[in-house]
């Protein structure tokens, strides 16, 4: 095992070539990962050569595309045309009428599916290896669900194009909120249950919100996260907000709750109002919008990515049924935050409207011990497991003996979002978790794209690990030099996305202008991602970080993706964060963030066979001139982590800024405090 996981073989290093302005590559891995004929033999798409049939049709005639894989959909009247008018103001589906809960909800009710879980639960308390509460809804009952809360937000007054606030933990009660809000054409705007009262006041008046859901408060990591207490000091300087409804999940051991009079009302008097006032969906144009997401921008200002009905719901039906290769009988595991883009489209909208069953996890993956994800696959048999490669390497930190304790047989699939997966970590969630059988689907996509771009789609291709695969269907990918020309294989720069999807976002809420000159103006009339990458001679992505981080080291262009995989690489090394410092001499200062596993001691040694690792991967230039070593890094909850801080404490200045999407506020203080 260890010679599997310390591998090197496969690694080959180019010379760095000399060059100040494009983004040059210099990790590179050859190693391919064939599905099993068995897979490949079951799956929905079985060749490259099915896969490249699709994918050209999708593009030249994305009209028979997107009506054939979207004819399961529920419309009240069909699309006249595919895609109108040119990004950044494309629109989608004109002429469809719709209530997107139709195709998540009604449709299964008239099949044995009416029966089926749609959601699968489990608290984060657990006693003696067993959770204590565990839940589960069937279709019949979260349509129920979903029309009674749709009933008493109607009853309370909010109407089509409303704006509700959700802060709501992972409990089946936030995907019933987001469908109520979709069932009456309101737009929802989930935050996430750990922002400050800054945070979320400031977005509650960005967006103008009449309602807001919310809980008393949340169990997490075996503490209890204040929620409704949080929500009442935000309200005090946010005055549009004239109701709240509040879910009880502490229980009778915890303290009461205080309603204010007149304004706030507990979930199940909420439902009392009207139990079948939202049984008659609102039927709305495609381009209405469904929902708004807040996003960390370069600003403290929040960013309210706006994603509207038809084509977000497109994108997200379509991509769930190819990206996890879905079944009927699948038990699919994405691990994400109700509150992050994830939670949206494969928590939610995506598989409900396959009718899929979705396991929901309230808690931490170590609460109450580094064991919690894998008991959870065994007692439930989960099949596909979606995760991010932040996780990922905090499994291999915890150790292998918590995954071999349980039998993961159930598994066939597993997946990766959110940052390049490191090799290490790739071979590891192979390995480790997948026992060698499991494809590895990688997917890169944003926020704004709502649903995922590019994927290492499973039994069609081959996987690489650390690369993001091949574009999917009706993406067309490039990637651009300054100049705006395509850059040649495994040269790196700007990827963009030269067509516009169904399930890109519309606008930034009341910002038209910020949406315009963040997305559109790098390259005029093309959406630009802020990501640099390179394609290789197949033709597969590598992402190579973002491109505000891209680091200039003695005239090298180098991205924090391959610094932080090298040093990742390192059989002692966690976590790593690569940022640059001003430095006289190099214009670049290299300096490297890193968390150990357990059982492993910083100090000279340790440091010196880091820069050592780094020289023999990348080369000599790319030595690091400072190795911090700290117990954790700055990172937002969906696992990001937050390089402005680093590099504000890099240079020696105190970290300023928003911090609000921060999900452990004290790690800035540790780290400031840990200088050498
Ligand atoms: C940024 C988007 C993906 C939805 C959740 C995060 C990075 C995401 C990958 C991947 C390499 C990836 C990119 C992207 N990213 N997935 N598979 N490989 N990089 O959404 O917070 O909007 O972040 O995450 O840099 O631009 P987000």
């Amino acid at each position: 095992m260890r010679a599997i996981l310390r591998f090197r073989a496969g690694l080959v290093y180019p010379r760095p070539r000399m060059s100040s302005d494009a983004l040059t590559s210099h990790l590179t891995e050859s190693r391919r990962f064939e599905p099993s004929p068995e897979f490949r033999a079951r799956a929905r798409v079985k060749s490259l050569d099915e896969y490249q049939r699709l994918y050209r049709e999708s593009l030249d005639d994305p009209r028979a595309f997107w009506e054939r894989e979207t004819s399961d959909l529920v419309f009240r009247t069909r699309a006249t045309s595919t895609c109108d008018g040119a990004p950044p103001h494309a629109r989608w589906f004109t002429g469809a009428t719709l209530n997107l809960t139709e195709s998540c909800l009604d449709r299964h009710l008239a099949t044995s599916d009416r029966h089926k879980a749609a959601i699968i639960w489990e608290g984060e308390p657990e006693a003696g290896g067993r959770p204590v509460e565990t839940r589960t809804v069937t279709y019949g009952e979260l349509h129920r669900e979903v029309v009674a809360l749709a009933g008493a937000l109607r009853a309370l007054g909010v109407t089509k194009g409303d704006r509700v606030i959700l802060d709501l933990g992972l409990v089946p009660e936030a995907a019933i909120a987001m469908l109520a809000c979709a069932r009456i054409g309101a737009v929802h705007g989930v935050v996430f249950g750990g922002f400050a009262v800054e945070a979320l006041r400031d977005r509650i008046n960005d967006c103008g919100a009449k309602v807001v859901i919310t809980q008393d408060g949340a169990f997490r990591r075996g503490n209890v996260v204040p929620m409704k207490a949080t929500v009442d000091r935000a309200l005090e300087e946010a005055k549009s907000v004239e109701k709240v409804i509040v879910l009880p999940r502490l229980g009778a051991a915890h303290a009461p709750i205080a309603l204010q009079p007149g304004r706030d009302l507990l979930w199940s008097d909420a439902l009392a109002l009207d139990p079948r006032g939202g049984a008659a969906p609102e039927i709305v144009d495609a381009e209405h919008p469904l929902f708004i997401l807040y996003t960390s921008g370069s600003t403290g200002k929040p960013k309210g990515v706006l994603h509207t009905t038809a084509g977000y719901l497109a994108g997200a039906h379509v991509s769930t049924r190819y990206a996890f290769d879905l079944r009927p009988e699948d038990l699919f595991w994405c691990t994400a935050d109700i509150g992050w883009v994830t939670g949206h489209s494969y928590v939610v909208y995506g598989p409900l409207s396959n009718g899929a069953t979705v396991l929901m996890y309230e808690g931490a993956p170590n609460a109450p011990d580094p064991g919690r994800f894998w008991r959870i696959i065994e007692r439930h048999g989960v099949t596909v497991l979606y995760t991010a490669p932040t996780a990922i390497r905090a499994f291999m930190r915890w150790g292998d003996q918590h995954p071999s304790a349980c039998d993961l047989s159930s598994l066939r699939l597993l997946g990766s979002v959110g940052e390049p997966i490191n090799p290490e970590a790739w071979v590891w969630y192979h390995t480790v978790i997948g026992k060698g059988r499991c494809p590895i689907v990688d997917t890169w996509w944003q926020t704004e794209t709502g649903t995922i771009m590019m994927v290492t789609l499973p039994g069609a291709t081959f996987g690489k690990p650390g690369s993001t695969g091949l574009p999917f269907f009706g993406v067309e990918p490039d990637i651009w030099r300054a100049d705006g020309s395509s850059a040649a294989p495994n040269e790196g720069g700007k990827l963009v996305l030269k067509r516009h999807h169904p399930s890109m976002l519309r606008t930034i809420w009341g910002d038209d202008e910020r949406y315009q000159k963040t997305y559109y103006s790098e390259f005029s009339g093309t959406y630009f991602t802020g990501d640099g990458a390179r394609r290789d001679e197949d033709g597969y992505y590598w992402v190579l970080g973002r491109i505000d981080d891209v680091l200039n080291i003695a005239g090298h262009r180098v991205g924090t993706a391959e610094i932080e995989s090298a040093v990742v690489g390192h059989p002692a090394v966690a976590e790593c964060a690569a940022v640059g410092r001003p430095d006289e001499l190099k214009g670049q200062a290299l300096v490297v963030f890193v968390t150990l596993k357990l059982g492993h001691d910083a100090g000279p040694s340790m440091r010196e066979s880091i820069l050592e690792q780094v020289s023999r991967d990348i080369g000599k230039f790319a030595r690091p001139d400072e190795v911090r070593f700290a117990d954790a890094l700055p990172k937002t909850r969906s696992g990001k982590i937050m390089r402005r801080f680093l590099k504000d404490i890099a240079a020696g200045r105190s970290a300023t800024g928003d911090a609000s999407t921060l999900e452990d506020l004290t790690v800035l203080a540790k780290l400031s405090a840990n200088e050498e």
